[in-house]
């Protein structure tokens, strides 16, 4: 079977970072032969299934041409360990929750893990590829654990962080900014980072694929999503400001944004980043600047995650201050629970912790969202009885006091508002935390209307 195809590459971890990318892999590279292994029997049962276990938009066509092609799905690790030239690790790396560096730093449990278990299966040496974000010099540990065999056999860890977006994973995927892959810069680190720099050069060009040592590679990954969660941060603050002086956060940005130098892109105001990375990779490096001692660093880059709570906690407050300074037994409906447009994460979403606080507030919930309602159900199963989940956004809406829009999805830019408004208990009310409706046409139809780094527009005295 194997003979076919010039390599075996295996991902362990088939999750929205894992399968996407190596169904991409299999796609464009039809001479490897790709499999995705994880430990939960489940996930991999849908991902051989017509439900795959994420929604990406066109990753089901990806999968439908190559699945039993040359991409695999399995649960059957060892063998495949034993199988792979290339073993690709996108295992999660949640922020601690216990010991030294809880709140702060990764752990790295299923990576070391992972780690010693390809170690145990291997009979041949291998390369090892991390595809899960991790701290700074990871990879000398996972180097020192692998290498410290007695059975001749070598393994040289390289770092190929993925910079896919959930949403447009696919279209990153094909058409990516930039490919990094990190190595020792040894004799068999360099030809281990040429074997998988010859995977990408399939479609990615060459200009586009860029060499490093491990650690740049690394800190590269966590340096990016510093960026660009710095740049909502940012803008975010400026809303609080704008909130105040009766400025408009979007003039601002587009103003600012015009100059090249700063760009327009990443500058939409919002009630915060959410995702799996942006503040568990910023609490990382938080952590590891402590660790070396430079405090000041630590504290710069930790603001950017406190202003992410603050701006969350700034919408909360304002809702609760325009609807007269009580939510209780008043009915919200909550447009959009996903963290983002186009997925049906919910990961870190703000939508959880605003969801959360109305609930303190005593308010009851009516959560609409085209893809994410079941990852809401799990994240709030403890709010029984409190909380309905309405696909139907007109459903949600009927009978509400106020409607929060917590998700940029398309569709709730252009919904019949004069219908929704006729539905609702009135005085009537609009949050909209993400700056994508009309705003002066809801008002014009009797909204009182709350954008984000906008002066409110209200017809109550
Ligand atoms: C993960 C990490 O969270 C992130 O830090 C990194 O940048 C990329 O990999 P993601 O793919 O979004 O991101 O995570 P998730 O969807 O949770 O997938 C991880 C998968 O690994 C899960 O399916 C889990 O079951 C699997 N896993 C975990 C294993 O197969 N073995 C383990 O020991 C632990
Ligand atoms: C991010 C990075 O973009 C990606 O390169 C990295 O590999 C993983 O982390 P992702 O979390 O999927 O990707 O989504 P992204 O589009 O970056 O959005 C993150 C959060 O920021 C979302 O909650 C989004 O709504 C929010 N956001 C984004 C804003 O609030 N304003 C913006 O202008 C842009």
């Amino acid at each position: 079977m194997t003979e076919d195809f010039k390599q075996n590459l295996l991902c362990i971890g088939a999750g929205y970072v894992g399968g996407p990318t190596m169904a991409m892999i299999a796609y464009k590279c039809p001479h490897y032969r790709v499999t995705l292994v994880d430990i939960n029997a489940r996930r991999i049962d849908e991902w051989n299934s017509d439900r795959l276990p994420i929604y990406e938009p066109g990753l089901d066509e990806i999968v439908k041409a190559v699945r039993g092609k040359n991409l695999f799905f399995s649960t059957d690790i060892e063998n495949n360990i034993r199988e792979a030239d290339i073993i690709f690790v996108s295992v999660n790396t949640p922020t601690k929750t216990f010991g030294v560096g809880a709140g702060m730093a990764a752990d790295l449990q299923y990576w070391e893990k992972t780690a010693r278990q390809i170690l145990a299966c291997s009979d041949s040496s291998k390369i090892v590829v991390e595809k899960s974000t991790l701290p700074v010099r990871t990879a000398l540990a996972m180097e020192r654990i692998l290498n410290s065999n007695n059975r001749h056999l070598h393994f040289d860890v390289l770092s190929n962080p993925e910079f896919l977006a959930e949403g447009t994973a696919i279209n990153d995927l094909l058409k990516p900014d930039r490919v990094l892959v990190g190595s020792r810069l040894t004799d068999s680190g360099i030809a281990a980072r040429q074997q998988v720099v010859d995977i990408y050069a399939n479609w990615v060009p060459m200009e586009r694929i860029v060499t490093s040592d491990v650690w740049s590679s690394e800190l590269s990954k966590l340096v990016s999503n510093v960026f660009l969660s710095q740049r909502i941060s940012t803008i975010n603050a400026i809303s609080a400001i704008c909130e105040k002086s009766e400025a408009d956060v979007a003039n601002v940005a587009r103003a600012a944004g015009m100059d090249p130098r700063i760009g327009s892109r990443y500058l939409n105001a919002s009630i915060g980043f959410g995702g799996s990375c942006f503040k568990k990779d910023i609490l990382n490096l938080v952590y590891i600047s402590k660790s070396y001692g430079l405090d000041e660093v630590a504290d710069y880059l930790h603001s950017i995650v406190r202003i992410n709570a603050y701006q969350k906690e700034r919408f909360v407050e304002n809702m609760l201050q325009a609807m007269f300074n009580t939510l209780a037994g008043k009915r919200i409906g909550i447009f959009g629970f996903a963290f983002k447009a186009n997925t049906g994460d919910t990961r870190e979403s703000p939508a959880i912790y605003i969801a959360r606080r109305l609930l303190e507030e005593q308010a009851d919930l009516v959560i609409s969202d085209p893809k994410a309602l079941g990852n809401a159900r799990n994240d709030l199963a403890d709010a029984d009885g409190r909380v309905a989940y309405v696909e139907d956004p007109y459903q949600a809406a009927s009978g509400c006091h106020a409607i929060a829009v917590l998700t940029e999805w398309d569709q709730y830019k252009t919904l019949d508002y004069e219908k929704i408004f006729a539905g609702m208990v009135k005085p009537a009310f609009i949050f909209d935390g993400r700056n994508i409706i009309d705003h002066q046409h809801c008002f014009d139809i009797g909204f009182n209307v709350y954008p984000i780094g906008k002066p409110p527009l209200t017809h109550l005295e």
